[in-house]
């Protein structure tokens, strides 16, 4: 199979990780005998440094004409104590979901059974967890009108969704859960707003056409705290931008550490694969990040954008065995891991490539 993929590393541990993402792109390709062409453009932080642009033309364009992209992460410090900045690197992501209609973001909670201990959460909680999060990525309060008003002395975002947005992204999960559990978690806050109301009413008309599929609704508070609770009542959950946002942070603590878990951002046009995390500019340039979200990613990456299941599920063996053999990141170590079982990035990933 011959690919173009377009390697967006952003900023912080964006850059770091992306590499180790890629690497593992380039050892599936030699096995496999596939040709992935590679190129890279600036987003974020860097991008507003190069070009004063968080998302150029010139990236856009890439993006467009590329197969898949492979994302790091963007962020800056320095914007976020300044309310007042103009400009600001996630302007950047906002604008290329948009510009590409990555209207659905999947977020795979899967716990590896080695990482039982690496949780918060009791092991016996845990065991067996394994939920798939759609969260609507293009709509909703980080998109609808915002301004300031009274002489700036109030401001306002307004959240807003159409049946179209709400019925497309849960279509996608309810054919996910087709292929899974059978069950589907829709959650809302339909007690106060508006927009869930719509959102209820529009899940409740595609469930006629699911029978199949057991379908539940919840509150946004009441799944929040469900999450924690009880994580194997969970199978696909369907849910607005901003919950969905604050509701998968709060998942990963399930799987242990937000630098286990990636994301697909799929819709219209080229698909993003990118890891939950941010760009973590207090580790950044240390060398300990872990890149196992980013190297999952890319997993999805061959998965879902080019239906490459067997090379996917090489990559996703080759972690499960690295974290079998003990070996760990700091994220994801704890007192019995040995010191020299902790590895930094680009040791994890070279001794990942050796699992391939
Ligand atoms: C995410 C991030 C972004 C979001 C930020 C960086 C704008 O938190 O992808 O989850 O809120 O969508
Ligand atoms: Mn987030």
């Amino acid at each position: 199979m011959k690919k173009n993929i377009l390697i967006v590393p952003g900023d912080g541990i964006g850059q770091e990780v992306t590499e180790v993402g890629k690497s593992v792109l380039v050892k599936i390709a030699e096995k496999f005998g596939h040709e992935f062409i590679y190129d890279e453009a600036l987003m974020g932080h860097v991008a507003i440094e190069a070009t004063g642009n968080p998302l150029p033309d010139e990236t856009l364009a890439k993006m467009r004409a590329s197969d898949a992209i492979l994302f790091g992460a963007v962020g800056h410090p320095k914007y976020d104590n300044d309310p007042t900045a103009k400009v600001r690197p996630e302007q950047g992501l906002l604008k290329m979901r948009k510009e590409l209609g990555l209207y659905a973001n999947l977020r795979p909670i899967k716990l590896f059974d080695e990482l039982l201990g690496a949780s918060s959460i009791k092991p016996e909680i845990l065991k067996g967890s394994d939920i798939l999060f759609f969260r609507e990525l293009t709509g909703d309060i980080y998109f609808g009108e915002k301004g300031r008003k009274n002489d700036n002395n109030s401001a306002y975002d307004i959240a807003e969704y159409s049946r179209y947005e709400v019925e497309r992204i849960g279509r996608k999960a309810f054919e996910a859960a087709r292929t899974r559990g059978k069950k589907l978690c829709s959650v809302d806050k339909a007690n106060v707003l508006e927009t869930s109301r719509l959102w209820r009413e529009v899940i409740q008309g595609l469930a006629v056409e699911y029978p199949d599929i057991e379908v539940e609704h919840q509150f946004v508070d009441s799944a929040a705290m469900m999450l924690i609770k009880d994580p194997r009542r969970f199978d696909v959950v369907v849910t607005a931008n901003l919950f969905g946002d604050i509701l998968t942070d709060e998942a990963s603590q399930i799987a242990g550490s937000m630098g286990m878990l990636a994301s697909a951002s799929v819709g219209d046009s080229t698909g993003v694969y990118e890891p939950i995390h941010g760009s973590a500019h207090d580790i950044t340039g240390k060398g300990i990040a872990n890149p196992l979200a980013s190297v999952l990613s890319a997993a999805l990456l061959l998965d879902i954008s080019f239906g490459l299941k067997e090379e996917s599920e090489t990559i996703i063996a080759a972690v499960d065995k690295l974290l079998k053999d003990g070996f760990r990141t700091r994220d994801i170590a704890d007192a019995l891991t040995p010191a020299d079982r902790i590895l930094n990035t680009e040791v994890a990933g070279i001794e990942l490539l050796k699992r391939i």
